[in-house]
């Protein structure tokens, strides 16, 4: 409402918003918003001054009251790109991401080549876990502002943070992939060309290219994580295979016959095992792809799993699952949070064997179904030591004669780490005795738990 009609009024508000312009910069902001608030009641020049004196209430570190004046403003101008800018930097400040992300949305389709608001929706939607909308508008800003660092590291930010540090060692991995390559290879030249391949975990797309430059006419590959699957679609038309190779962004499980897959696949060839044999969803994904997606003689890459190690004793990683005494004091109750998995690399070898490689699990990944299962396995030991756990590796059979294992020995800093299973505390064995663990998984992970010694 106006009540500028007389002109004392008029003045009286011109005044005021003289005033409180000049207090502004002089930097009295208590006093300045005092004058904005005179001259908006007079309703003079609203929508000149509420954005002046929402950046003052911002400034004074009232984001709340920020928010009013910018509500106020988009009541009358409902498209204003600044107000809805600033409405969902103010929101997001608020710690109200899901609510910040409208308003940026609308400000970013009405003002489409402002870099700072396609940034700061990035920014938002990251917040939130939107990972890929967020990298395609740190992009789209970047494209507009290409020398902009920051836009520059955000966009690396959010690539690499989509993936996990081991992917590129593990592509890197020549004699892994020399072993697919090879199974594929042999798979295809039995099934034919015309054999309907699946890839599930496509990654790159590594394997269904390995399968296409074999012959095969077809394949059909998901990957779950968006932005991977994006990039495998890149890089299968990079190579010139797109015609060939399909890949859906999707977990297997969202994958049907008739839809993505136009019959059983013939052959599935997959990279999905984690480094200690089991993660949460590798049993559930073979047994639904048997279920739905295969034929029921479909040839399956790997075959089969098996979860090795040996006992060892190691000061080093000791170090890393178990506390005792700390500064004078008993902290060895802390020792119960300690990692019961480890993942351990090439630069933490200082461990030293206690017995034989033991095969601790097979997993026969051409069965149709998986029960948990535990049994007692007896190590005989073969040096005395003070035992922390069992370091455990991985070997894959892929094809007749070809496997692949990360064995400690000859495997450092691939994509496969070896993983210290961990004791809930050291035990004390000598050699010649024998140790008994109970050994097994219950789907979702490996379970190795000494029994007693003896
Ligand atoms: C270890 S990487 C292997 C990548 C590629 N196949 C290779 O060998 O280079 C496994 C990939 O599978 C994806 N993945 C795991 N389970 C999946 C599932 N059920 N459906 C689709 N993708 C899956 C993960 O996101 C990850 O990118």
């Amino acid at each position: 409402m106006t009540d500028l009609a007389s002109p004392d009024r008029l003045n009286e508000a011109r005044t005021a918003l003289a005033e409180a312009m000049a207090l502004h910069e002089q930097g009295d902001l208590a006093a300045a918003e005092r004058q904005y608030r005179v001259a908006l009641a007079h309703g003079y020049r609203a929508v000149e001054i509420l954005p002046l004196l929402a950046g003052l209430l911002g400034r004074l570190s009232r984001p709340e009251d920020a928010l009013v004046a910018w509500d106020e403003l988009l009541a009358t101008e409902p498209d204003h790109a600044v107000a809805l800018h600033e409405k969902g930097l103010t929101l997001h400040w608020l710690g109200r991401s899901d609510a910040a992300i409208a308003p940026l949305e609308r400000a970013c389709a009405l003002d489409p080549d402002n870099p700072t608001a396609l940034g700061n929706l990035a920014v938002v939607l990251a917040d939130v876990g939107r990972n890929q909308e967020a990298l395609h508008c740190f992009r789209r800003a970047l494209a507009l502002q290409p020398d902009n660092l920051h836009l520059r590291h955000q966009v690396r930010r959010l690539g690499s943070g989509a993936v996990p540090f081991w992917h590129i060692p593990m592509m890197n991995d020549a004699p892994r992939n020399d072993a697919f390559e090879a199974a594929i290879k042999a798979a295809i030249a039995v099934a034919g060309p015309d054999a309907r391949v699946l890839d599930i975990g496509a990654g790159s797309g590594l394997l269904s290219l390995m399968a296409a430059r074999a012959g095969v006419r077809k394949v059909v590959a998901c990957e779950m994580e968006p932005l991977i699957a994006e990039m495998a679609q890149t890089i299968v038309a990079q190579n010139g295979y797109a015609g060939r190779v399909t890949v859906h962004a999707k977990p297997s499980t969202e994958l049907a016959i008739g839809a993505e897959l136009d019959a059983p696949a013939d052959i599935l060839v997959s990279e999905i095992l984690s480094s200690d044999l089991l993660t949460e969803k590798v049993l559930d994904t073979f047994e639904d792809a048997h279920r739905r997606l295969l034929a029921p003689d479909a040839i399956v890459i790997p075959r089969a799993a098996t979860a090795m190690g040996c006992l060892v004793a190691s000061d080093n990683l000791a170090d890393y699952v178990f506390v005792g005494d700390v500064s004078g004091f008993d902290l060895s109750a802390f020792t119960a949070f300690g990692p019961q998995r480890l993942p351990i690399h090439g630069t933490m070898t200082g461990w030293q064997r206690l017995s034989d490689d033991q095969e601790l699990v097979r997993l026969d990944l051409t069965q149709k179904k998986h029960d948990a299962t535990l049994a007692r396995l007896r190590i005989p030991v073969t040096a005395s030591g003070r035992a922390v756990g069992i370091v455990q590796w991985m070997h894959i059979d892929l094809w007749e004669g070809v496997t692949f294992d990360n064995h400690p020995s000859g495997y450092h800093d691939g994509g496969w780490l070896q993983v210290l299973h961990s004791f809930p505390e050291p035990i004390e064995v000598t050699a010649g005795e024998t140790l008994d663990i109970a050994v097994g998984h219950d789907r979702i992970t490996l379970i190795l738990m000494p029994l007693e010694s003896g």
